[in-house]
């Protein structure tokens, strides 16, 4: 299974915004449909669906950071059908990968609810670090790239 991410466009927005998490993880994600209006108000924002070989599973946001040489991986969510299958993590090297090859990004920085123990297993075995500062109430990673 090719896991990768294509812009979002006309064809595909309305099935992104279609895509949700599980009912036990609406406080962890705003909805797609902020995403995308998040993307069209900040300067460099990259909206991207993720597709598993041609299925539409999931959406990832990324952005510059504010200091030089980073950037920010504001959303990661796989639709809550798609979950457990291997998709995040791949999408989640596919953003990394796509900040250090197009942006020159130097650091990828990101941040969870405390309680989302899932996503902290995620990012922790993909080799980010907890940085020791909170955005707001969300504690914030970041990997070398
Ligand atoms: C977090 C999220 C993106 C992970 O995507 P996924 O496709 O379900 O995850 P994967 O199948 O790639 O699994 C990645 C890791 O997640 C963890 N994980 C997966 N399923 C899990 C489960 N049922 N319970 C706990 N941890 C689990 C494991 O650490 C797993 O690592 P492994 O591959 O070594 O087993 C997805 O669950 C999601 O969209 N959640 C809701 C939105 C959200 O919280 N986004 C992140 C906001 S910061």
């Amino acid at each position: 299974m090719t896991v990768e991410l294509r812009p979002v466009t006309r064809d595909n927005f309305r099935a992104v915004i279609r895509l949700e998490v599980g009912p036990d993880q609406d406080g962890f994600v705003a909805p797609n449909v902020v995403g995308i209006a998040q993307a069209y108000v900040h300067p460099g924002s990259e909206p991207f669906a993720v597709y598993a070989d041609d299925e539409l599973v999931g959406f990832v946001l990324l952005q510059p950071g504010e200091r030089a040489g980073d950037h920010v991986l504001v959303r990661l969510m796989i639709d809550h059908r798609f979950q457990g299958r291997g998709f995040g993590r791949q999408a989640l090297e596919a953003a990394v990968d796509h900040a250090a090859r197009e942006h020159k990004a130097e650091v990828v920085r990101l941040s969870f609810v405390p309680a989302n123990d899932r996503a902290r297993a995620l990012y922790l075995s993909a080799g980010f670090l907890e940085t020791g500062e909170l955005d707001d109430t969300e504690i914030v990673m970041a990997r070398r790239v």
